[in-house]
């Protein structure tokens, strides 16, 4: 009798003590990724993306809650560059996620996904991320000096030099030397047309207030439109010839949505 009571009381502590979705996150993922929102001048600095910046990209690229699930479930056992949905230059920059394979159970990784999916991203971090993409969007379109301002053209080098110490990427010291000399010319160039950009945009204003040298209006805006021709030309030159000096897996390791 007594010896069943203390089995029924043994199992009965078992379960009271079976271990919260909360400690189970804490204990298999927040040594990496914090479980508070990043303050912006955090976010640098961090080892890995915060769980709000995980979920927040996640459910960017998927929508389906099913697949949002199997994705994080399959990510933290076999975590793989090429099925990130993260941006390629944080995932370089971070490193690859190790995999918790043999460190944590599927039941409990199937818990910490769901509570992942309840808790992330927090409402502050996704209105702090929407206004410094706002922010900064408004900010590269202002200064652009470029026709085509999509982002499917990336800065290529821009990219390339923030992130070419990470052991990843693997590029010979020719490599880096080619690659500076794109960016020192690429640079050099859009600068001065960038500086000239500006003067015409202003002179172009004023006699638009003036409103009668209409024709004189025209010819600089010609110039204007020659102008930005040419930065835009030395910006795909920059890109095609930073195509050039990559190998294919480097292209893939830092742009694996650049499709050509
Ligand atoms: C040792 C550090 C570390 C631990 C522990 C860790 N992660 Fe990660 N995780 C990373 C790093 C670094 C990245 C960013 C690079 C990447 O995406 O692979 C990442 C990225 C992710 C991503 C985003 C995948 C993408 O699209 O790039 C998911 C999902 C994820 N982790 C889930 C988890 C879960 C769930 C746990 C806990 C059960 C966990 N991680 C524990 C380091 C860690």
């Amino acid at each position: 009798m007594i010896k069943k009571t203390l089995v029924l009381m043994a199992l009965g502590s078992t379960m009271m003590l079976a271990t919260s979705p909360e400690t189970l996150i804490k204990t298999n993922c927040a040594a990496c990724h914090m479980l508070t929102t990043p303050t912006a001048d955090m976010i640098p600095t961090l080892k890995a993306p915060a769980m709000d910046a995980v979920m927040f990209h996640i459910n960017l690229a998927i929508s389906d809650k099913k697949e949002v699930k199997a994705f994080i479930v399959d990510y933290a056992m076999n975590p793989k560059i090429k099925k990130s949905v993260c941006e390629s230059n944080k995932v370089t920059g971070f490193g690859v996620m190790p995999s918790l394979k043999g460190k944590i159970s599927d039941a409990d990784l199937s818990t910490v996904a769901d509570y992942m999916m309840e808790n992330f991203p927090t409402p502050a971090f996704v209105k702090m991320i929407t206004e410094m993409q706002t922010n900064g969007k408004m900010n590269a379109l202002l200064n652009s000096p470029f026709l085509i301002n999509q982002t499917a053209l990336p800065h290529m080098t821009k990219v390339l030099i923030e992130n070419w110490e990470k052991g990843t990427l693997a590029l010979t010291a020719e490599q880096k030397e080619k690659l500076l000399v794109v960016r020192k010319e690429t640079m050099t160039a859009v600068k001065q047309i960038k500086g000239k950009v500006k003067v015409l945009e202003a002179e172009i204003i004023t006699l638009l207030i003036d409103a009668e040298e209409s024709k004189e209006m025209d010819v600089k805006v010609d110039a204007l439109a020659k102008l930005k021709a040419e930065a835009t030309k030395a910006h795909l030159k920059c890109i095609a010839q930073t195509v050039e000096i990559l190998d294919d897996e480097q292209m893939e390791l830092l742009f694996p949505f650049f499709d050509s």
